[in-house]
């Protein structure tokens, strides 16, 4: 295994391993004039230059700042077709949830969807997954959940690791249950205990399985039904909650353990308790509350008191159309009210630990090396930058997938 010195790092910052959660998501390492080896895909040794040990190869990064590479743990990058006409209806007054009740909206792109192939969807995947790792991610989420049928799931999910394979970087797949049919909803949510989750599980297509519980989507008792199945198949589970109205959701997550509870942009105080004295991880969307005009999740409060919060882009075409996982932490700071410190936190370390993941997110030694060079000398450029990358290097199992010339 070849080792590599990493030098020409003007500061080296990173949370602590591990989820943090309340204050200590504010608390980094930080160290001037530093240095960090790579051996293999893994990081073995971190510290000040003048301490480093010697190494087979050596490269200078140019006098700028790394952070470990972000993690988007909220996407839904396969898709087929636009809501452009939506956006329109939108801007005009049109509420979001009213599309989707008039059979539009989410609706609309699991019509472009179910009538994609496979190739197609995963060709549309690949350069949203490329963009998002250019603005610094290095490990993306990517949900299913605009099959109009459990054939068009399954594909999305295949699509989904057609992309994977052709991608430098990890991806990993959670299967959404997204929007009941219009008739029948018992017996969906019956088939995706007894069918569809137990051939996702037995066929590997994805490691967790995710539920809008919302008014227009799946109920408090549907929702249990489905974190349930997940459990007894040995899937993670997870839930987009309280996007419109608090219905139980964020009260069941943490109940049944999940990963994470997602959106919670109507959580009020009760939500923010119980998420508070749970390990479940509270994540924010701050592309939806720009794109959609909807309030803020209580990030702010979430922290403090004392949850863990994690900030994911939510690409997908409705209500989030960013393409930008750096974007998405300088959104978490503007308009969540995040400090820069606790907005790198939440990409990274929190990221992870909201899609299980515990070998990523912090610059210490075992953890995978990936890791992002800054543009600046200062790495507070990552939350302050808008609209250009502040972001030079990406660095994915200690290789360059991206490297501009200084
Ligand atoms: O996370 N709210 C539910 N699902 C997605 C939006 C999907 C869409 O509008 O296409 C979300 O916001
Ligand atoms: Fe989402």
């Amino acid at each position: 295994m070849t080792d590599t010195l990493y030098t020409g790092i003007s500061l080296l910052v990173t949370p602590h391993p591990g989820p943090q959660r309340g204050r200590a998501m504010r608390e980094l390492t930080v160290l001037e004039d530093a240095a960090l080896l790579v051996s293999g895909e893994r990081i073995r040794w971190v510290g000040h230059r003048a301490d480093a040990p010697g190494a087979a190869n050596e490269r200078d990064l140019g006098g700028v700042a790394v952070v470990p590479g972000l993690v988007d743990p909220h996407t839904h990058a396969v898709w087929a077709g636009d809501r452009l006409a939506d956006f329109e209806a939108r801007v005009e007054g049109v509420p979001y949830e009213t599309l989707l009740a008039r059979g539009g909206g989410i609706r609309s792109t699991m019509r472009a969807t179910a009538a994609a192939s496979e190739e197609e969807l995963a060709r549309l995947a690949l350069p949203r997954l490329e963009a998002l790792q250019h603005s610094g991610a290095t490990t993306i989420e990517v949900k299913s959940g605009y099959g109009l049928d459990f054939d068009a799931e399954l594909r999305m999910l295949q699509a989904a690791y057609f992309a994977e394979t052709e991608f430098v970087g990890d991806v990993v797949r959670t299967l959404l249950v997204h929007v009941p049919p219009t008739e029948g909803r018992a017996e969906y949510v019956r088939a995706v205990c007894e069918e569809l989750i137990p051939e996702v599980a037995e066929d590997n297509l994805a490691q967790a399985v995710d539920v809008f519980c919302e008014k227009e989507a799946f109920s408090v008792a549907e929702t249990r039904a489905i974190l349930e199945a997940a459990r007894v198949y040995g899937l993670a589970t997870k839930l987009h909650a309280d996007q419109f109205h608090a219905i139980g959701g964020t009260e069941l997550a943490c109940e049944v353990g999940a990963l994470s509870v997602d959106h919670l942009e109507a959580s009020g105080p009760a939500q923010i308790a119980a998420l508070a004295a749970s390990s479940t991880v509270a994540t924010v969307l701050p592309g939806v509350t720009l794109h959609l005009g909807l309030p803020t999740a209580p990030a702010r409060a979430l922290v403090d008191a004392g949850a863990c919060v994690a900030v994911g882009t939510d690409l997908n075409p409705g209500s989030s159309p960013v393409f930008s996982s750096q974007l998405a932490l300088a959104l978490a700071v503007r308009l969540c009210g995040l400090t820069p410190a606790e907005a790198l936190t939440a990409c990274t370390v929190n990221a992870a630990a909201a899609l299980g993941l515990s070998d990523r997110g912090a610059l210490v030694p075992g953890a995978r090396a990936d890791f992002l060079a800054l543009h600046s000398a200062d790495w507070r450029d990552l939350a302050y930058t808008l609209g250009v990358s502040p972001v030079r290097g990406v660095y994915v199992g200690g290789q360059p997938v991206k490297e501009t010339p200084l």
